[in-house]
């Protein structure tokens, strides 16, 4: 993490925040799966504030792509979902079909892993972006193509010549630029990516990242899922570490890279290249549970190197606020909060 960053991050954590924008509470998801119910998400409870990035981070399968999905209302119609969503004070579980895409892709936009396969193929890129104008401000179809040449101009210069392609004529940086486009095109209040930076080339990449943080910066709420720890120090300023389909630790960006509590946060960390100091990268043994027979123990237990027997023998610790760090006289950074009973006692900056 950048100097720079390590400053922001102490910031956000001390700034007087406004009210957020979103905020989630006891989120439960279930999938319909060939044995019954699976639960990806299991009771998570988030706040996202205006022009702050969140970032999402967690192995596969923790449930992060279910919280996204969730707040826009695209899980599967199987799946069972409970819990609060309000976006600006109304409740997202509760809006009907037309109000809820009035929402989705007007106010809420989301950008997704794969820019492609988040294209029609069938329809000409013009007509994929004229259809959000048309649908949420109400142009006719001539002012709707001048409004997605405008939209596509900052991002491809040629864009008179795009609003015309097909999806399958255009190379993988440009589906993204066309889909950073689409996501943007009126303004939403949050945007969720959904690693928006995966298999793109460095050059796409950066230019997503700076794309992103531009519009943090001009107050969009950023919820951002990913795996890749760069990302999380170049963008985030809070971080939500999700781990069966719960949230284990939340902090801001400098204080998980400084002092994570959580043992599964400290070993994500000491598993990525380049986030610990050299020779001491060491992979995480063993793999996420199964949640289809996971019980109600610390979903960490079977992998945890600090587990005690309280662990075995109660229910998952509940997420409560970090205690002081251990031989610190300072209390626990605002915000941070972890689900565990034995945390670790780390302090990272030291270790370098
Ligand atoms: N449509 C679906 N039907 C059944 N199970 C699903 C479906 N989508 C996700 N799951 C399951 O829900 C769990 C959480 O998946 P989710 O995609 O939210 O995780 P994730 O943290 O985003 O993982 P990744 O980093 O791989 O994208 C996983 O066990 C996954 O297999
Ligand atoms: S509660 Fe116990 S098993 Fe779970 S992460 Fe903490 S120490 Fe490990
Ligand atoms: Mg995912």
């Amino acid at each position: 993490m950048s100097d720079a960053n390590s400053h922001a991050g102490e910031a956000a954590a001390t700034e007087v925040r406004q009210a957020p924008i979103l905020s989630v509470r006891d989120l439960r998801a279930s999938y319909r799966g060939p044995e019954g119910m699976i639960p990806a998400v299991r009771g998570v409870s988030l706040d996202l504030y205006p022009g702050e990035a969140l970032a999402l981070v967690g192995e596969s399968a923790a449930g992060k792509s279910s919280v996204a999905l969730a707040t826009l209302g695209l899980l599967p119609s199987t799946a069972e979902v409970s819990g609060t969503i309000l976006y600006e004070g109304r409740s997202l579980l509760e809006l009907t079909g037309d109000e809820r895409r009035r929402v989705r892709g007007g106010e809420i936009a989301m950008i997704f892993q794969d820019a492609m396969a988040g294209l029609t193929p069938t329809l000409r890129i013009g007509e994929q972006i004229a259809e959000i104008f048309l649908a949420h401000e109400r142009l006719d179809a001539k002012a709707a193509r001048v409004a997605a040449v405008e939209a596509l101009r900052p991002l491809l210069p040629d864009a008179e010549r795009i609003v015309d392609a097909y999806p399958f004529q255009l190379s993988g940086g440009m589906a993204q630029r066309v889909m950073v486009a689409m996501a943007t095109a009126l303004r939403p209040k949050i945007v969720i990516a959904d690693e928006p930076t995966a298999n793109l080339d460095p050059a796409v990449r950066l230019e997503t990242l700076d794309w992103l943080e531009r519009l943090r910066d001009q107050g969009t709420a950023v919820m951002l899922i990913t795996h890749d720890f760069g990302v999380v120090a170049r963008l985030a300023d809070r971080v939500l570490v999700m781990y069966g389909g719960l949230v284990a630790e939340e902090a801001d960006v400098f204080t998980v890279f400084r002092r994570p509590r959580h043992p599964y946060t400290y070993g994500l960390l000491n598993s990525v290249p380049g986030v610990m100091s050299g020779g001491r990268l060491t992979p995480m043994r063993g793999n996420p549970p199964d949640l289809a027979t996971l019980g109600d123990e610390c979903a960490f237990l079977e992998r945890c190197p600090k587990a005690v027997s309280r662990c075995r023998l109660e229910a998952s610790p509940s997420l409560e606020p970090a205690s002081p760090f251990p031989g610190s006289d300072t209390p626990a950074a605002p915000g941070h909060r972890v689900a565990c009973f034995n945390p670790m006692a780390v302090d990272l900056r030291r270790e370098r």
